[in-house]
């Protein structure tokens, strides 16, 4: 944890409550070490959303669902989500989750590796969610930016990697140094390219939020 789980734990102590369905869902993926959005992640995309009001999302990391159904949840103008995941066993939790929760006509999911999907998608996104592997974030870069429409927004989680991004290569595992020099390309990428405005927020495990930028009439 990045910042001082005190501080965390008061802040995420004025969340307000989700519904049931999603309350006992976070609580299983808990249970079972799926990983999902954290609590703090979920008070900053209730207020991006409220305030963005997206029509179209895209997400890139489904695991069980959880994340397409809080931003579902949220939203209060009608909303399309296509969320991407490759691992067999989630895509199946996922499927059944959206439809226990009867959101397989807003929630679209596409079954395979988002490198190999996000080429052959030609629709525009106001936001886009990153929440995959991180250290192929870089990868999905050019596509994810391609795909959002003028002044979309790219939140990208968990940029942080558990506080180890921060330390030098040499402190970080033999094992982690690809995908640490790989997430540290990726923020260079988003945060130097004149196409983006970009910010970074020490929130949970670190989240960076850009929007592209339109052209001046
Ligand atoms: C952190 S979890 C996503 C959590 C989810 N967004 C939530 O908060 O409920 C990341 C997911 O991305 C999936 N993933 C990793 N690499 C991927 C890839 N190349 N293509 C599609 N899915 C991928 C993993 O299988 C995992 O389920």
């Amino acid at each position: 944890m990045i910042i001082d789980e005190r501080y965390t734990t008061f802040v995420n102590s004025f969340l307000p409550q989700k519904s049931a369905f999603l309350e006992a869902l976070e609580e299983k993926a808990k249970k079972d070490h799926v990983p999902v959005i954290r609590r703090e992640m979920q008070g900053l995309l209730s207020v991006i959303i409220a305030s963005k009001r997206p029509a179209k999302i895209l997400e890139i990391g489904t695991a069980v669902g959880f994340s397409a159904l809080f931003m579902e949840e949220i939203s209060d103008v009608p909303v399309k989500i296509t969320t991407i995941e490759n691992y067999e066993k989630r895509i199946r939790e996922a499927e059944k989750n959206f439809q226990t929760a009867g959101k397989e006509d807003t929630i679209r999911l596409l079954k395979g590796d988002a490198q190999e999907i996000l080429p052959t998608l030609t629709e525009n996104y106001d936001l886009s969610f990153m929440d995959a592997a991180k250290g192929q974030s870089l990868n999905f870069l050019e596509d994810t930016v391609r795909l959002l429409a003028d002044h979309g927004m790219l939140i990208s989680d968990n940029i942080f990697q558990d506080g180890e991004l921060i330390e030098s290569r040499f402190a970080v595992k033999r094992r982690d140094r690809t995908i640490h020099k790989r997430m540290r390309e990726f923020l260079y990428q988003i945060t130097h390219d004149p196409g983006l405005s970009t910010s970074i927020l020490t929130v949970g495990d670190g989240v960076a939020i850009s929007v592209k930028r339109g052209c001046k009439e």
